[in-house]
């Protein structure tokens, strides 16, 4: 069982201030072995790519109200799901959401694939959202990066290479701090602290549970990372 200083405290930090979002559990119950429903987390992740939780939430809603299981979405006809798309932006994951919904209703008898390597051979699941559900649904070690993830980590180990080509880098201290006991509340709480402390302007670090660990904190501007190649 791997652990180390950062999930330790992270973890801690999430048991208290854990974000409380309709397609999420709570921490206690993770922890009493229950698990998140994969097509909510699926549903959610997709939507929450190019829009913020708050913008989200109503259409998370009237999508569970329409199509409450995967079946009901892969069932419904493509103009009424581009139809309460509409407003969310970005099209093209409509579609990909429909064609994974099709490929895990007539495929998959209706379950999503519990590995990354399965959720990733879906239609429309990309790197992201198959780390994402697989951690988050099937509390699987696997390393989610997002926006968040990639401020949290750039900060605290002052990376100063630039973005996009500092991923790679990234992602591998991101595997290398996910343990294998909750990983799922792990990477909520990578995203949660990304978005209500270690903010892109004027980080809150005073609140940070890594305040004193943080190596642009105590040696640079956090407001620096992360660092991004010119256009
Ligand atoms: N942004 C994208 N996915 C998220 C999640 N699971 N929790 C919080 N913010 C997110």
């Amino acid at each position: 069982k791997t652990s180390n200083y950062y999930s330790v405290t992270l973890l801690h930090w999430y048991d208290r201030h854990h974000r409380e979002l309709p397609w999420r559990i709570t921490p206690v119950a993770a922890k009493a072995g229950f698990f998140a429903n994969p097509y909510h987390v699926w549903l959610s992740e997709v939507m929450l790519q190019q829009t913020t939780v708050q913008a989200v939430k109503p259409y998370f809603a009237k999508f569970l109200s329409l199509w409450p299981k995967v079946e009901d979405l892969a069932a419904a006809p493509s103009g009424d799901v581009m139809a309460a798309w509409a407003g969310l932006g970005y099209y093209a994951r409509a579609r990909n959401l429909k064609k994974c919904a099709e490929a895990v209703a007539n495929e998959h008898g209706g379950i999503f694939p519990d590995t990354e390597a399965g959720l990733k051979a879906l239609p429309g699941i990309g790197d992201y959202t198959a780390a994402a559900v697989a951690a988050i649904a099937f509390n699987r070690q696997a390393a989610v990066m997002d926006g968040n993830v990639e401020r949290v980590i750039s900060r605290l180990f002052t990376i100063d290479a630039p973005l996009p080509g500092s991923k790679p880098q990234m992602k591998a201290k991101v595997a290398e701090l996910t343990p294998s006991d909750r990983p799922g509340d792990f990477a909520q709480a990578m995203m949660d602290l990304g978005a209500t402390i270690c903010t892109p302007k004027r980080p809150a670090c005073a609140l940070c549970p890594f305040n004193s660990h943080c190596l642009a904190l105590a040696k640079d501007d956090p407001e620096r990372f992360p660092v991004k190649a010119p256009k």
